[in-house]
């Protein structure tokens, strides 16, 4: 294991910490930088964190053009987008890398990613579209 107390000693308070890696190595960093700003601590886990069931389907609104794209229960955002022909950009499609990211116009994202925080992820203001979905029925994308 790291030095990671004597690792993060050297940090300033005013640094961002970044760290990726198996999940205890991210445990022992969460738990070592359990002080820090939260919003100033990330992590990238090389896999996505376990999912609750699929959940209900919903509709997405692609704010920029109006248009409206069924997203069935079994299916990812980023999947009924990519079906229906709209370009997008992911990598990953697990979460972690964090090339999907979107907007949210409006609606409630039911986030299910390995990179924003808990207080990002409550600020609704953007989410990974490859592994997320939504809690309400229409969700309204900068898209
Ligand atoms: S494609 Fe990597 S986070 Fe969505």
């Amino acid at each position: 294991m790291l030095p990671l107390a004597d690792l993060l000693a050297t940090a300033t308070s005013g640094s961002h910490l970044y760290c990726c890696g198996p999940q205890p190595m991210l445990d022992a960093f969460i738990a070592a930088t359990a002080d820090r700003p939260m919003n100033m601590v990330h992590t990238e886990s090389f896999v996505p964190p376990e999912t609750a069931s699929p959940g209900a389907g919903f509709t997405v609104e692609l704010a920029r053009s109006g248009r409206t794209v069924a997203v069935a229960p079994d299916q990812s955002i980023l999947a009924a987008l990519q079906a229906a022909g709209i370009p997008t950009t992911s990598s990953c499609k697990q979460g972690i890398c964090g090339l999907c990211e979107t907007v949210i116009v409006s609606g409630e994202a039911e986030h299910r990613d390995s990179l924003l925080t808990p207080e990002e992820q409550a600020a609704n203001r953007t989410m990974m579209i490859c592994c997320s979905r939504s809690r309400s029925d229409l969700l309204v994308l900068d898209l």
